[in-house]
């Protein structure tokens, strides 16, 4: 890979992408990239996935205004639909997922960490979604994902004007989990994926399923869904060892069964 980089450690991963002479601005070759190396990933025992971006400067400066320039509507929607399963690769992975974002997060960037369940900004962190200035639009998901997050008219707002937000500002409207200082991003995000790692992996990820449910069914149908995966949990050995070491006063440990 050209444009994206995984690191593993303590069960922790961290994909960054790497294309720092243009702010790691997204052409096809680094969707693909990101695609692929999230597949790649699905294969591993990981118990959580931190996705930044190289640099000082940049999250992902958005999608790549350069190729997006050369395309017509064909390359266009095969643009959009394998940025899509990238997106979805993060979204519905069964493994959490924290952006962590360290600088310029517009456009495609921005996409990326609404894809993400978690997202931590450094300080010097800025978001927006400038397409409309292009003459585009969103084409990663941000028109569906940021109305769901921080409800309709934030996000139209945001969407329509173009306008560029602080990190403090989408602290406020609840577009980010978390600020913290310049250069402290990846390791916030890795210390949540520690407090996240140190529980049952089984239902982490059931409960990464069931508030997934959330966004997508009625009240009643997601509250079905969440009593099933309760129950489903009491046949794993996981769910006997952790309400056990409870009762008898000790760390459980978990094996993922
Ligand atoms: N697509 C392609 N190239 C991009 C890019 C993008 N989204 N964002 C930045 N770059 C490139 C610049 O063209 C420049 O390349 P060059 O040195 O070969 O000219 C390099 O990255 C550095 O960017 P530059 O604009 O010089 O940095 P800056 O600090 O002056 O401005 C930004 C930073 C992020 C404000 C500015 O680059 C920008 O507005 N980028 C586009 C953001 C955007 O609209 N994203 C959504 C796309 S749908």
């Amino acid at each position: 890979m050209d444009y994206v980089r995984v690191e593993e450690e303590g069960g922790i991963a961290v994909l960054t992408v790497d294309r720092q002479d243009k702010l790691n601005a997204l052409n096809p070759q680094v969707v693909e990239e990101i695609g692929q190396a999230l597949l790649d990933l699905g294969n591993k025992e990981v118990r959580a996935i931190i996705v930044t971006g190289a640099g000082e400067r940049a999250f992902v400066a958005g999608a790549d205004i350069a190729a997006m320039s050369e395309m017509d509507p064909i390359e266009a929607k095969h643009f959009a639909e394998t940025s899509n399963a990238a997106m979805a690769l993060l979204d519905r992975s069964p493994i959490p997922t924290i952006a962590a974002v360290n600088g310029f997060a517009l456009g495609g960037g921005c996409e990326i960490a609404l894809a993400c369940d978690i997202r931590v900004a450094s300080e010097n962190a800025v978001f927006g979604f400038p397409e409309v200035s292009l003459g585009i639009i969103p084409g990663m998901g941000g028109t569906q994902r940021l109305p769901r997050l921080i409800g309709p008219g934030l996000a139209k707002e945001l969407i329509l004007t173009g306008r560029r937000i602080s990190a403090a500002g989408a602290k406020k409207i609840g577009l980010v989990n978390r600020v913290v200082p310049q250069g402290e991003a990846l390791d916030a995000a890795r210390s949540i994926a520690s407090e996240i790692a140190g529980n049952g992996p089984l239902a982490v990820r059931h409960a990464k399923a069931a508030a997934n449910k959330a966004q997508e069914v009625d009240l009643i149908s997601g509250l079905d869904y969440e009593s099933d995966q309760f129950a489903l949990l009491f046949s794993t050995r996981d769910a006997k060892e952790g309400m056990k070491a409870f009762v008898e006063k000790r760390e459980a440990s978990f094996e993922g069964r």
